[in-house]
């Protein structure tokens, strides 16, 4: 049907006759003269019909925006050159033009800045938009390049089953009834880990899969209820093996379809420094601003939150210097207040240095009564406070100060224009085995429990649970977690150990993972993996903050597709024969 793409039309073609096909993203009809930017996956050219060929014209003032057209003419060096688009030194003459399919007037057009409600029912015309082809593009050239890499360096490509049992990650299940088995119910799975372990045991060595994955959990910008990753699995490795090896994957995939080089070696927190430092496991190393722990220098003071958690071992007091934050509105602080109480934070002390020089006369706080003047000063000293500064004091909880004041530094960084362009990078390893469940009074699996401690002995584990560490580690890249994965547990007697401490009974270990247990008996090597988010690195790539800009039919918030109406209600008919009845249909 065409000779040429829209958006390739250049100078080389001048004189030249061709046939193009797109879209009327623009139609002006100026009376004398009619411009059509047609537009195709290519980009845009300026189509020019003049009333010379009076057919033509005719046609070309018919056409309104979004008509399907075949258009062919001329190729002709434009007068005003348009520098804002590849093909701008140049424009067609319409000799013919042939309209495929007009158009209705569109429920949105995409200069005017939809809603995403809209964009997503209409996600057709929405994908139409130079952006989104923009995005869905990096996010092919991301896969092409991963596959490239991996199949070169001799991974397996091999699919693992989609109707499956419970694969746990900390989410829901989404669950698919058996027509043929009454009352029994498949899981899509929340990732491969069970199989790709499988396929090390199976003698497979290197595994690669580019695997959809499914979680029923709360949803955000970079959360989806089925995403994608890329899935690794090596045997015969230690975790150093394989951060080694995806560290170079990464960097090289960033400089193909990126064009940038990323940090070599990555730098390492541990999760206890990163914590420390930044009060959360995926720190945003663009912002220098660092937490202080300040609880040595108030435990005596006469600030009884400070002094409440200064002084029991799993309190925190933590300081954040705001530079220039002084000028901070009563409100601002407020606004900053409230965003830590959404993270947790029982309170926000604040303090402003209004002049460093006057000591006590110089700041203005409303706990400054509270401090004497040798504490306030230790406090000015150890967060390095300058005249025009502002600094925040969160006290709690060690976890939960980590977190809101890890929050706090984020937003106020945001706010302040302090988070440098770039790209940043890291691994963050040495996480907790568990995290101790308060309410459910049990450990639960900060990993997945098929992780490995870093003790090799059951008994040592078991005794010291709450302090063990796993062989886990995360890839951190701008404040996301664009990968996690672990060394696994290759000996049975030792994730039967975990299954006991995560309080799994050994009826339930052997209903849920009795194959898993079994396999590990007949000479299971050491292995471990990784897994990456395709979604959210290629939302990195594309510059944009929500992986639903990158994924082509995305679902919302509330986990619906605006598009096709999924999910929805079924024939009874079709509910019989799965043996489900809906108890509530609401
Ligand atoms: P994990 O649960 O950390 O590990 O997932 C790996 C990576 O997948 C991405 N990710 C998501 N992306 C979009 N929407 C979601 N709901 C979502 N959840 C996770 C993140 C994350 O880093 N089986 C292990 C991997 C392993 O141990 O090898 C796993 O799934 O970028
Ligand atoms: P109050 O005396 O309770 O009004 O508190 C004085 C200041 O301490 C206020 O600015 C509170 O926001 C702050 N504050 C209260 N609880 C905490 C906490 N857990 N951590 C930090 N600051 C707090």
């Amino acid at each position: 049907m065409r000779t040429h793409f829209c958006g390739l039309v250049t100078e080389a073609l001048v004189g030249e006759t061709v046939t193009l096909c797109g879209w009327a993203d623009v139609a002006r009809n100026l009376g004398g003269v009619c411009f059509i930017d047609l537009r195709d996956h290519e980009g845009i050219v300026q189509v020019v019909a003049n009333p010379d060929s009076p057919d033509v014209f005719a046609v070309a003032a018919d056409v309104g925006y979004e008509y399907c057209l075949r258009v062919t003419g001329t190729v002709r060096a434009r007068h005003s050159v348009n520098d804002k688009i590849a093909t701008g030194k140049v424009e067609v003459i319409a000799t013919n033009i042939e309209i495929l399919n007009r158009a209705d007037k569109l429920p949105f057009y995409s200069h005017e800045n939809p809603g995403e409600d809209v964009r997503l029912k209409y996600r057709y015309l929405d994908l139409r938009s130079p952006t989104m082809q923009k995005n869905m593009r990096k996010r092919i050239a991301l896969v092409q390049a991963l596959r490239r890499h991996l199949d070169a360096a001799g991974f397996q490509d091999i699919e693992t089953p989609i109707l499956t049992k419970a694969t746990p990650e900390g989410a829901r299940d989404y669950l698919v009834p058996s027509r043929v088995h009454a009352g029994q119910f498949f899981a899509l799975p929340q990732s491969p880990q069970l199989f790709k372990q499988l396929l090390m045991m199976a003698g497979m060595d290197r595994y690669y899969q580019i695997a959809r994955c499914f979680r029923d959990e709360d949803l955000r910008a970079d959360r989806q209820p089925e995403f994608t990753q890329l899935d690794m699995e090596f045997a015969f490795v230690t975790e150093r093996d394989i951060q080694d090896y995806v560290e170079t994957l990464i960097r090289d995939v960033f400089r193909e379809v990126q064009g940038v080089d990323l940090a070599n070696p990555f730098p390492r927190l541990t999760y206890a420094e990163a914590m420390r430092r930044f009060g959360s496991d995926k720190p945003d190393l663009r912002i220098t601003l660092e937490l202080v722990d300040v609880a040595e220098l108030v435990k005596a003071c006469e600030f009884k939150v400070f002094t409440d958690w200064a002084n029991v071992p799993d309190g925190r007091v933590a300081a954040l210097r705001l530079p220039g934050g002084s000028v901070l509105s009563r409100k601002q602080i407020d606004d900053n207040a409230a965003h830590a109480a959404k993270h947790g934070a029982k309170g926000l002390a604040w303090l402003k240095v209004e002049d460093l020089s006057k000591g006590r006369e110089g700041v203005n706080s409303p706990i400054a009564k509270f401090l004497d003047d040798a504490t306030l000063a230790s406090l000015l000293k150890a967060t390095d406070a300058q005249t025009g500064d502002l600094l925040f004091f969160g006290a709690g909880p060690w976890k939960s100060v980590s977190d809101f004041m890890g929050a706090l530094r984020l937003k106020v960084a945001k706010d302040a224009g302090l988070v440098a362009t770039g790209w940043a990078p890291l691994w963050v390893t040495d996480f907790p085995m568990f995290e101790y469940d308060e309410e459910e009074h049990r450990f639960v699996a900060l990993h997945h429990p098929f992780t490995a401690p870093k003790v090799d002995d059951v008994a040592d584990l078991s005794a010291n649970a709450r302090t063990a560490v796993s062989r886990g580690y995360d890839m951190v890249l701008n404040g996301n977690e664009i990968g996690g994965g672990s060394v696994r547990i290759h000996r049975s007697d030792m994730q039967s150990t975990v299954f006991d401490l995560l309080g799994i009974s050994r009826e339930e270990a052997q209903a849920k993972f009795g194959f898993l247990l079994e396999a590990l008996r007949y000479g299971a090597p050491p292995h471990g993996g990784i897994a990456f988010g395709i979604d959210r690195i290629a939302a990195l790539m594309a510059g944009t903050d929500s992986i639903r800009d990158v994924i082509a039919f995305p679902k919302t918030a509330s986990a619906q597709c605006l598009l096709t109406s999924a999910p929805s209600a079924v024939p009874d008919k079709q509910l019989a024969e799965l043996h489900v009845k809906v108890r509530d249909p609401g």
